[in-house]
């Protein structure tokens, strides 16, 4: 889960949000849960890619999985996200690493990409793909595979009947549409792409590239803001998030779904 995938402009959310949102964010590890492992794990689900591999990362954020990515395979990857600030801040990791001949990092919305169909032989979205609703996104990802090419992408999903009223008003504000595990898989199918495995994210890959240091940058930043009570009411509503992952961890998980464009 990650509250700040919610569309700019949101009315219920307090006017400073997405400026301190930002604050935060984007000085984070990643934006979303995940972890090397999870990443190698999911990868070896996507069997007889090509050595040097076409990838796709959609909903890229800062780059933390497209750095993953880059170390688990020799190919080159097109990162995407609309959030430019996170784009610059990919290509400045990129080049202190030397790898920017392996990385396009482009500004786009994932729904219009305007890159060519039938091209990827791998695409990778941690936590993103929900922001223009599962199922188009899957059909996005589907054109843009080639015939026999890997989607693996983690989404959000119920793990327990009626959750307390704080965890549900949490979804209804991020992810209203938020299923269960049957239902995306029953999704892969109806977008005519094979699952091939799935798996539930473990609980250190929520907290230590994501609200370890969101909770260390929520100090920081309270410290700065300190008279300043809207900045503070945003950065106590960030913190809240892990808060309640901490209590009600076991009512929703982050699931890595790995499917197969067939034909
Ligand atoms: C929860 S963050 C995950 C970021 C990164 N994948 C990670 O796990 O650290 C979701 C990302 O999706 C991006 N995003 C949301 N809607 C998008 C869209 N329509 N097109 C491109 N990027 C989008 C946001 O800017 C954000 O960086």
């Amino acid at each position: 889960m990650s509250i700040g995938s919610n569309t700019p402009g949101d009315t219920k959310l307090p006017s400073r949000f997405w400026e301190i949102f930002h604050e935060v964010y984007d000085h984070l590890p990643r934006q979303g849960p995940g972890n090397r492992a999870c990443a190698a794990r999911a990868l070896a689900l996507c069997r007889d890619l090509p050595p040097l591999p076409a990838v796709l990362d959609l909903g890229c954020g800062t780059g933390g999985q497209t750095l993953h990515l880059l170390d688990l395979t020799s190919g080159t990857i097109t990162a995407v996200d609309r959030h430019q600030p996170s784009i610059a801040r990919l290509r400045a990791k990129a080049a202190a690493l030397d790898l920017t001949h392996r990385v396009r990092a482009l500004v786009a919305d994932m729904a219009d990409t305007g890159l060519p169909p039938d091209s990827f032989d791998l695409i990778w979205s941690e936590g993103a793909l929900y922001n223009i609703g599962i199922e188009p996104a899957l059909r996005t990802c589907r054109s843009l595979l080639r015939a026999g090419g890997y989607l693996a992408f983690t989404d959000a999903v119920w793990c327990k009947g009626d959750p307390p009223p704080e965890v549900r008003a949490a979804f209804d504000l991020d992810y209203p549409a938020m299923g269960w595990t049957p239902d995306v898989l029953a999704s892969i199918e109806r977008c005519d792409l094979e699952p091939v495995g799935h798996f539930v994210l473990p609980d250190e890959a929520w907290w230590d590239d994501f609200y370890t240091p969101m909770g260390q940058r929520v100090q920081e930043l309270s410290g700065k803001y300190a008279a300043d009570a809207g900045a503070l009411e945003v950065l106590g509503q960030i913190q809240r998030e892990s808060d309640l992952h901490r209590i009600y961890a076991d009512y929703y998980a982050y699931v890595f779904f790995v499917a197969r464009r067939i034909g």
